[in-house]
């Protein structure tokens, strides 16, 4: 059974793909430092595959903490999530997100030329589009200034793998630029888990429904949309994670020294104002939101062209908003 190393394999995306890696005969070994995590996912992921997952505790920066994990494991890959990512808090923190997102992958890089580790995912984003010219984007669309430090490691991040990979390291590496990632486990035991304030639209609207948050505020109606809120394009953690299980069976296939970048996203825009709509139809609660300013810094609209990952990886996404909608309530109800 294949070995793969998930860093922040505890976090939102790494425990969804966990379960997906377990389904396709894959063995996660989860790395994290629960700073943005909870341990008893590792209980809900035992829970949900009726396996015991192996996890470490610890920086996946820690060098000497990742050679261990070598010494105990037979790796044939890597998925890498952990990472900061709340925008906001990125432009307070620079340097707190260059040092975290930039040194942890270049040690995960180090780490898989030293232990011929052969397979690596990477996390990406479609934030490193900006504000695109022409919708959908394709992975050929130039990729703009980051609106903000956090989108900025993930294009440096691009960059160093790019520039990794030419110098022959003997790797094959694929980045998963994502769009906007929803929902939850269908169990209802795993999903989206933010520490205090959400920054995401959903963690907000399921919060606000279940009346930990008084109100959602739409950040603005008078932006050049269907109904002037912005368009993003929201996709189902559960087709999020079976993407890096078709990366992996991919990678399987080619030659050392490969990169490759594939959008994972739907395929489809839909407005803030569609998804409170969304939501309100599927759960039958009435959602608390008023029309508030435009927040700086937001992409007014932005969905992915899927062309690529559809005819190369195979991979389409299974679930709807409304599945998403359903899920991410179903999860918030539990908690
Ligand atoms: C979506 C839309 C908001 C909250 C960011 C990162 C991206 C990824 C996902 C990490 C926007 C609106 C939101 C609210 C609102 N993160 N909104 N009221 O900004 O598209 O993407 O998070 O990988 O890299 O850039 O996601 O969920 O913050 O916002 O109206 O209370 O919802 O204005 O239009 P975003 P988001």
């Amino acid at each position: 059974m294949k070995k793969i190393l998930i860093t922040g394999g505890a976090g939102y995306i790494g425990s969804h793909t966990a379960v997906e890696l377990i389904n396709s005969g894959f063995e996660p070994i989860i790395i994290d430092d629960f700073s943005n995590s909870q341990e008893s996912v590792l209980d809900r992921l035992e829970e949900i595959t009726g396996r015991k997952i192996t996890c470490y505790q610890g920086d996946c920066a820690d060098r000497s903490l990742l050679d261990q994990v070598a010494k105990d494991h037979q790796l044939s890959g890597v998925i890498h999530f952990a990472a900061f990512k709340a925008v906001g808090e990125s432009t307070e923190l620079p340097l707190k997100y260059y040092r975290n997102n930039l040194v942890s992958l270049i040690e995960i890089m180090e780490f898989m030329r030293d232990h011929k580790i052969q397979d690596l995912v990477f996390s990406s984003s479609c934030t490193v589009y900006g504000q695109p010219d022409i919708l959908p984007v394709t992975e050929a669309t130039p990729r703009k200034d980051a609106e903000s430090p956090y989108g900025n490691t993930k294009k440096v991040c691009e960059d160093m793998l790019v520039d990794f990979v030419k110098s022959k390291p003997g790797i094959r590496v694929i980045s998963l630029r994502y769009f906007n990632p929803v929902g939850a486990h269908p169990s209802g035991k795993i999903g989206e888990l933010p520490q205090g304030k959400p920054n995401n639209l959903v963690p907000f609207v399921t919060q606000t429904a279940a009346g930990i948050r008084e109100k959602l505020t739409v950040f603005g109606d008078d932006y050049d949309t269907p109904d002037g809120s912005c368009v993003r394009d929201f996709i189902h953690v559960m087709d999020l994670a079976d993407a890096h299980v078709k990366a992996l069976a991919y990678l399987d296939e080619k030659q050392n020294n490969f990169y490759d970048v594939f959008n994972v996203g739907t395929g489809k825009g839909d407005t803030v104002l569609q998804v409170i709509k969304t939501f309100e139809e599927v759960t039958n609660v009435k959602l608390n939101y008023e029309i508030g300013p435009r927040r700086p810094g937001d992409v007014v609209k932005i969905w992915a062209d899927t062309k690529k990952i559809n005819e190369v990886l195979g991979w389409y996404p299974k679930y709807s908003l409304a599945d998403s909608m359903r899920d991410s309530w179903n999860w918030q109800k539990g908690l």
